[in-house]
């Protein structure tokens, strides 16, 4: 089986190339003989993430992630190595080699959620277009400006007003009790005495994650004066989470990459409509805030993002919060001001497409939309008007993170409102006492989630110079793995796994790849931390004897780390014994080993200064 894999592997990436897969998640720039973006496994503003076109790796210099096109695509779309290898390959029309155990359980639920969703899509979507009962809705999507390109093209449906329709369609299809729950389509009756369709009597959006994979559906109700709620999405199920999902990502991302712009709006109908009028860089966050993980997405893609909410939504506290954490993901935020009660949808449906540019090229940076709304919101005619608008405008000047900037804005509102510059500056100082405090008690408004491999800090420099040498000379093996049969522990255990792993496949005739040792390692933090490794090794240029030498020096220092570390724990001993007052004897003895120990190590680096090696 690993045997398999291994040659899969390779052939797929020969096939494919990693700077291609890193793309679709993120907007890379060319710099030198790589490509760098920001991470989108954490939270930056100027670009760590590395791709080297060469190595066919990555590493993100500021989160410390780092592999190959395989863990990318594992650690991006949570994927395990097998789910990994079944979407490359796919991808790269190469055929994976049969197997028993082809699939895990859970890869194979996902698939069956795929494939069903699929299915109700085209369901609900003949409904709507080809079906008596789905006349109605058809009208009403008319009636509200949607054309039937735009029908096509966000595969629209709608679901009868039946209890069972696509429960009785997808069972007759094959599709079991479990598949249909799983996928969210329907729910259990709840005297157990059998299921019912969750979508009845609305408009379906499907909703596409950004590989245009069906992951979920939301449904609108048809009659306003329904008691129902007036949208119903998919529950979480293993593929849809509503907190990451931009509804029309999938048909977005080209333009958003172009134009290095997204347009964020609430709803479904919105996405369309703006859509529809050839603007397609638009996406909607389903009318929650914005999430973190939805900021990251934009943010690696574009670096304005344009605010489109209705116009009595921006300002509430929701909305506000997510676009604190827009900003603080590094966008540049800019919110659109729509007229009182519209939204992009009915606005461009009224105005058409021209003056909705024109709303896009006037939205304000987010400080200026803030200051502008505070001035509203207060009379600042009177004192207390005024004393509130101090209040709320300190935060608003402290979320500019350019100090100049930040003073500039200061002294304008100053001067156009007539308030003493003085006594703003001694409120941004209180009000940042308190933040301070606030930050020490662990209250920070984002926490930003961070991998790091805890593994590499623990190393020895030796430890991760020998490691990156492995991949550069044949040689450096067989006299590490020697040099160590006669110093036992002088690795730290995991980097003696590595070591050990990388000799099995020597013995068996194999080259030393992070593909191959993957299979060997059975763990993808030392997998993780050889890719990392090899992307540093600053050691290219050396070869045949040179390699060697540095091969050695770094196994003298480990040999002197091992005696000065086991000289410590002796030193540690003593101290213990000193205070316990113990007896003279073993005192000495100790003292005695102390002194043997000391001498091993003046020896070892009195060697190795003869041969060159040590030089301190
Ligand atoms: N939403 C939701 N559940 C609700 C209400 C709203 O999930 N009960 C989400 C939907 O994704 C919706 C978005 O929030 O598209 C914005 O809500 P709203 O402005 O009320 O809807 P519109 O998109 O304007 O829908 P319509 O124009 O059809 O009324
Ligand atoms: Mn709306």
């Amino acid at each position: 089986m690993v045997k398999a894999t291994e040659d899969t592997v390779d052939e797929i990436k020969s096939k494919l190339d990693i700077v291609d897969i890193v793309e679709e998640k993120l907007r890379l720039e060319k710099r030198g003989k790589n490509y760098v973006g920001l991470c989108p496994f954490h939270q930056e503003k100027t670009p760590s993430f590395n791709v080297s076109p060469d190595k066919q790796i990555y590493k993100c210099f500021g989160c410390g992630v780092s592999g190959d096109m395989f863990s990318f695509v594992m650690q991006s779309e949570n994927l395990s190595f097998k789910e990994a290898l079944n979407m490359l390959a796919k991808r790269a029309g190469v055929s994976l080699p049969e197997g028993p155990k082809r699939e895990s359980g859970l890869e194979q639920k996902k698939e069956a959620i795929l494939q069903l969703n699929e299915q109700a899509m085209h369901f609900y979507h003949y409904i709507l277009t080809q079906r008596p009962e789905g006349k109605k809705a058809l009208e009403y999507l008319e009636s509200r400006g949607i054309n039937s390109n735009s029908i096509e093209n966000f595969q629209l449906g709608f679901a009868p007003n039946n209890w069972d329709s696509l429960y009785k369609a997808a069972r007759k299809k094959g599709y079991t009790n479990e598949n249909l729950l799983q996928a969210g389509l329907i729910s259990e009756r709840k005297d157990g005495s059998g299921y019912f369709d969750r979508f009845r009597n609305r408009i379906i959006f499907p909703i596409f994650d950004y590989r245009q994979r069906v992951i979920g559906f939301g449904g609108r109700i048809l009659d306003e004066e329904s008691k129902a709620p007036k949208y119903l999405n998919s529950p979480a199920t293993l593929l849809f989470d509503k907190r990451k999902v931009l509804y029309g990502l999938e048909k977005a991302l080209p333009e958003i990459r172009q134009k290095k712009q997204a347009i964020v709006a609430e709803g479904y109908t919105d996405v369309i409509l703006v859509h529809q009028e050839g603007i397609t860089n638009v996406v909607a966050s389903l009318g929650t805030a914005l999430t973190p993980q939805q900021a990251r997405t934009v943010r690696v893609q574009a670096e304005e993002v344009i605010i489109a909410y209705d116009s009595d939504a921006a300002g509430e506290a929701a909305t506000e919060r997510g676009l604190d954490i827009l900003k603080e993901s590094g966008c540049q935020v800019k919110v659109a001001g729509f007229p009182e009660g519209l939204d992009p949808d009915s606005f461009i449906r009224s105005y058409g497409k021209k003056a909705f540019i024109n709303i896009l090229q006037e939205a304000q940076p987010l400080v200026e939309y803030r200051l502008q709304n505070l001035q509203n919101k207060h009379d600042l005619s009177r004192p207390e008007g005024k004393m509130l608008f101090v209040k709320e405008l300190i935060p608003v000047l402290f979320s500019i993170s350019n100090v100049l900037e930040r003073d500039e804005y200061l002294k304008r509102v100053a001067e156009e409102l007539n308030f003493s510059e003085e006594a703003l500056r001694s409120e941004m100082k209180k009000y940042q006492k308190m933040a301070r405090k606030a930050e020490k008690n662990g209250n920070n408004l984002v926490k930003i989630e961070q991998t790091n491999n805890i593994l590499v800090e623990k190393l020895e420099p030796a430890e991760k110079a020998l490691l990156s040498l492995l991949f550069v000379d044949e040689g450096v093996l067989g006299r590490v793995v020697e040099d160590m049969k006669n110093n036992d522990g002088i690795f730290n255990p995991e980097v003696e796994k590595i070591i050990k792993a990388c000799n099995d496949l020597r013995e068996n005739g194999k080259e030393i790849k992070f593909e191959y040792l993957r299979g060997q390692l059975e763990d993808d933090s030392l997998t993780e931390l050889l890719a990392d490794l090899s992307f540093e090794a600053p050691w290219e240029e050396f070869t045949g004897e040179g390699v060697l030498k540095v091969v050695d020096d770094c196994m003298l220092r480990l040999k002197i780390k091992k005696l000065s570390r086991e000289r410590e724990r002796v030193e540690q001993k003593l101290k213990e014994l000193e205070k316990a007052d113990a007896d003279e004897g073993s005192v000495r003895s100790l003292l005695v080993e102390w002194e043997s120990l000391k001498l091993q190590e003046q020896e070892l680096y009195r060697s190795g200064k003869k041969e060159g090696l040590v030089n301190g």
